[in-house]
């Protein structure tokens, strides 16, 4: 694969959560130029991604290529990038690994390098690859072909792979691809399972359950993807607040999946909470753990840059649950990344990162009420 790309979780918008395959040439362009007016850009949210449906049903009879539906796309695809480019954000389109995509437009199976050269003609910056219509096909093989293909084309595009988390990506991906999906789909449901969910994803466990133990794998250049944002999708704002904390702690790539044209004031202000990406976005690029579960409040915690760390106390109970947590009691150590938070011997200072209020020091113990389903997150300086 390429070289330095996606060194910090990648983040934009996607179409499918909100808009499935109704997609076309007016939304691209709305959809840029909200993400540069509400401070989606400046926030860092840089490509603008269309999932499933841009396709038509058939590829060029003569040529082979993938042809944009030329009713939602009369003016091609072309422009439409070169638009998305002039405000300063990156595209990206999508397609399967399979003989069609899930919702039945052309797969690339067989058509690997032909598809590669297609993408970088149009200059586009990413690439979402699905894993629907691949009866018969080995995943690792199937996706180490379309990132060599991306490769020969010549032009660097992130390459996320959407396998679901069957074929255990995490295990080979590092050098195919940028991300890959561990789960498969979310939806905007909190409690989604045995009234004890977090973000349902059908049948199975909560997604945020299914992260554990795949921390290891992930690292600047190579991110588990728990699957897109379904903030503003119609949780409740504690709910939203606490779903965009847990991608944050988890170095999860950030794509929000909403319709940012109608977006309330408390989405944006989700989305947009600067000092919450940056414990996404810390360089060191280490997936944050589950570090206790007491009684239903659970404690996530981070290391970040210059020995600081996120810490995040997570209520999936339907009551209000109490912190009180005595810094000086014990070490928090990360085994696995070798860092530890030693509040016995020096004193952190604390940021509350959705109250955007300083919180004193670990030199007292915490007490504080956190609502139902909700957080409270906290940036721990040195
Ligand atoms: C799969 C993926 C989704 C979306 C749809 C499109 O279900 O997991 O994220 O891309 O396909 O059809």
């Amino acid at each position: 694969k390429f070289e330095g790309l996606a060194l910090t979780p990648p983040m934009g918008w996607n179409s499918w959560n909100t808009f499935q395959t109704k997609i076309n040439d007016s939304l691209v362009r709305e959809i840029a130029d909200v993400m540069v007016s509400s401070g989606m850009k400046d926030a860092g949210y840089t490509y603008l991604v269309l999932d499933d449906g841009w396709m038509s049903r058939e590829r060029d009879s003569v040529t082979g290529n993938l042809v944009p539906d030329p009713k939602k796309f009369p003016n091609g695809m072309k422009v439409l990038v070169d638009y998305v480019h002039s405000k300063g954000l990156k595209f990206g389109l999508y397609n399967c690994a399979g003989t069609k995509t899930c919702a039945g437009y052309p797969g690339t199976r067989g058509y690997e390098y032909q598809d590669a050269r297609f993408y970088a003609s149009l200059e586009i910056d990413y690439l979402k690859f699905d894993w629907c219509n691949t009866d018969g096909i080995n995943a690792k093989e199937a996706y180490t072909t379309m990132s060599k293909a991306l490769k020969a084309a010549g032009r660097p595009i992130v390459f996320s792979l959407c396998e679901w988390g069957t074929n255990k990506p995490w295990e080979w991906a590092e050098n195919v691809g940028e991300l890959w999906r561990t789960t498969g789909d979310i939806s905007a449901v909190y409690d989604g399972y045995i009234d004890h969910g977090t973000w349902k994803q059908t049948g199975v466990m909560p997604i945020v359950d299914l992260q554990k133990g795949l921390r290891k794998y992930a690292g600047p250049g190579h991110w588990n993807d728990p699957d897109m944002l379904e903030v503003g999708n119609g949780m409740s704002v504690a709910e939203d607040r606490t779903h965009f904390s847990m991608w944050c702690m988890l170095a999860a790539p950030l794509m929000a999946g909403n319709d940012l044209r109608k977006m309330s004031k408390e989405t944006q202000s989700i989305l947009t909470n600067k000092e919450a990406i940056a414990i996404n976005q810390d360089k060191l690029g280490i997936e944050g753990f589950q570090y206790e579960d007491k009684d239903s409040l659970e404690v996530w915690v981070k290391p970040l840059e210059n020995d600081d760390w996120a810490v995040c106390f997570l209520n999936r109970s339907a009551k209000p649950m109490k912190i009180n947590h005595n810094w000086k009691d014990e070490l928090i150590t990360d085994p696995l990344f070798h860092k530890t938070m030693n509040a016995k011997e020096h004193p952190y200072k604390i940021r509350n990162v959705w109250a955007k209020s300083n919180a004193g020091d670990t030199q007292k113990p915490l007490v504080a009420i956190v609502p139902s389903h909700d957080v409270m997150m906290l940036r721990l300086t040195k």
